[in-house]
């Protein structure tokens, strides 16, 4: 197992959001959570990146425990987060913020090669590289903040509601850069408002509700579940 999350509870101040979620992902799966708004999905992603500590239940990550360690040690750990709000440096130019992505690794040579990696999975950040991050279209900036996850070269990509906002062009050619991250072995827990999309390219999936994992299965079973299809798929 590359991530095993046991029992885990976390929430803000006193405020326990969730409730012993457990959830594990092999090395190179694709896998998602999908649960209503509110549910807890950012929660669990921002657990485990190390941005909130949480109340109890613990997070192995490659067979080491990383329980409560901040978020500069998980990243080193190799575990990258796009969050929704992206958090993308919007004076600095396209190049600038994906070399700040890259800050765990200290070789400029390396540093180099994930550029090089990223401006061919995204062609787009290449041809705007100096453009500043702020003035660059919400479907581009999304682009960026997958990028920018990237260039650490990270063994587990965490990436919240990447499709939020965009148009459904923007929102295929999102899926398809996570296709490619797929391919080329990265491990992808992804969160989607777009179940049925989410539910189709992704292996696995949690289904999460109120803070607690209520099922969880094969991807294309829980699409064929009549509680999911119900509550989710409107049908
Ligand atoms: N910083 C915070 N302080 C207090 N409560 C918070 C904070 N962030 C989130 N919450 C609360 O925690 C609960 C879970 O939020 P979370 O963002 O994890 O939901 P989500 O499943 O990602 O929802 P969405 O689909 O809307 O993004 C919500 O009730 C939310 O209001
Ligand atoms: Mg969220």
């Amino acid at each position: 197992m590359l991530l095993e999350v046991k029992n885990l509870n976390a929430g803000y101040g006193y405020l326990q959001i969730l409730r012993d979620v457990s959830l594990n992902i092999d090395q190179g799966e694709y896998v998602c959570i999908v649960g209503p708004n509110g549910a807890g999905k950012s929660t669990t992603m921002k657990t485990v990146a190390g941005l909130i500590s949480p109340m109890g239940g613990s997070i192995v990550f490659n067979g080491e425990d990383i329980t409560g360690l901040p978020a500069s040690q998980v990243a080193k750990k190799g575990i990258s987060f796009v969050s929704e709000e992206m958090n993308l440096f919007v004076n600095m130019t396209v190049q600038e913020n994906l070399y700040m992505g890259a800050y765990i690794i200290k070789d400029k040579q390396r540093k180099n090669q994930r550029l090089d990696f990223v401006f061919e999975l995204f062609p787009r950040l290449a041809e705007r590289k100096g453009q500043l991050a702020g003035t660059m279209s919400g479907g581009e900036r999304k682009m960026l903040a997958i990028g920018r996850g990237m260039m650490s070269d990270p063994k587990l990509l965490l990436v919240d509601e990447p499709s939020f906002g965009l148009a459904p062009q923007l929102t295929a050619n999102v899926f398809e850069s996570l296709d490619v991250l797929i391919k080329n072995g990265v491990t992808i827990l992804l969160v989607e408002q777009n179940v049925t999309k989410t539910l189709a390219v992704t292996k696995r999936g949690y289904v999460l509700e109120n803070g607690k994992i209520g099922l969880a299965g094969e991807s294309r079973d829980l699409a064929d579940d009549a509680y999911v299809k119900k509550v989710f798929l409107g049908v």
